[in-house]
């Protein structure tokens, strides 16, 4: 492992610029379960039924027993070693861009600016009636959170048939289209549009460092180095290896 961590740190090292793509696999270590692992949120909640906009507008109450329980577990979070050592890398210019799905905020509370959320943000909350936009937090006192007009308002969040913003599809595609090193962190990698990032990265060049408890279907076909292992360990070590090789180039 430490070879590979090392050969990881090498194109990092290497690379003008590097990108990472993270999924929900991040913030397990924070308490928040993934959504595909066996303990996962879609092993007790049917997607089809808790995570599309249709269902959203047809049954908000009963959306919002899912709503609830994530937020209570995100409300609760703190950033991992994973999310402080990403921060840390970008502080070193190390790390240019971060591509999230997720939508909990711990990037940012970990330390990085540069951060493109392709699902949203779960910290706010809007009226789908009036437009009328609320802080999560001030609106915790009520369940489901309602607008002053009286509808049960949705976290601004991307439900299933809702389109990923604009702006995070095209800087993502460009960043994705000129990147040297992609980090890919804690993601099945099987929700289009992000899953098409890696891709993308490959055609145009880029090498392709994997970071998953598990193989997925990129492993063996555009990883060029997996790290196997919980997030927060794998980019604490690689955060020590770039600051090695740095710390060498610098003597
Ligand atoms: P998934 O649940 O599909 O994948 C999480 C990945 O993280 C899996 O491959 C796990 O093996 C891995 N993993 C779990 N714990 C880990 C750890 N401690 N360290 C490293 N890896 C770990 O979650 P996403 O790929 O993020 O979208 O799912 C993408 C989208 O599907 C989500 O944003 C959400 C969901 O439906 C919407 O709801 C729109």
């Amino acid at each position: 492992m430490q070879n590979l961590i090392e050969q990881s740190a090498d194109i990092i090292g290497n690379s003008e610029l590097t990108l990472a793509l993270t999924g929900a696999g991040v913030s397990v270590e924070s308490g928040i379960p993934d959504f595909r692992s066996a303990q996962g949120l879609w092993s007790k909640y049917d997607p089809a039924e808790y995570a599309a906009i249709d269902a959203f507008k047809a049954r908000p109450e009963m959306v919002w027993e899912m709503l609830r329980e994530m937020d209570d577990l995100i409300s609760d979070a703190k950033p991992n070693k994973a999310h402080l050592g990403m921060g840390e890398l970008e502080r070193m210019g190390c790390l240019h861009w971060i591509v999230t799905q997720n939508v909990d905020n711990l990037h940012q509370r970990g330390g990085s600016k540069n951060v493109i959320e392709y699902h949203g943000n779960s910290s706010t909350l809007s009226c789908l009636c009036c437009g009328k936009g609320y802080r999560s937090e001030d609106r915790r006192n009520q369940y489901p959170p309602r607008c002053d007009c009286g509808r049960i308002l949705k976290p601004d969040v991307v439900f299933f048939g809702e389109a990923i913003p604009q702006d995070a599809l095209s800087r993502s595609f460009q960043l994705a289209s000129a990147a040297q090193a992609l980090l890919v962190a804690g993601t099945s990698a099987v929700v289009s549009p992000a899953n098409s990032i890696p891709a993308i990265a490959k055609r145009n060049g880029a090498r392709i460092i994997e970071i998953n408890m598990e193989r997925t279907h990129l492993t063996d076909t555009v990883t060029d180095v997996f790290l196997q292992g919980s997030a927060g360990t794998i980019i604490s070590d690689l955060v020590d290896a770039v600051k090695r090789k740095t710390a060498e180039l610098s003597i």
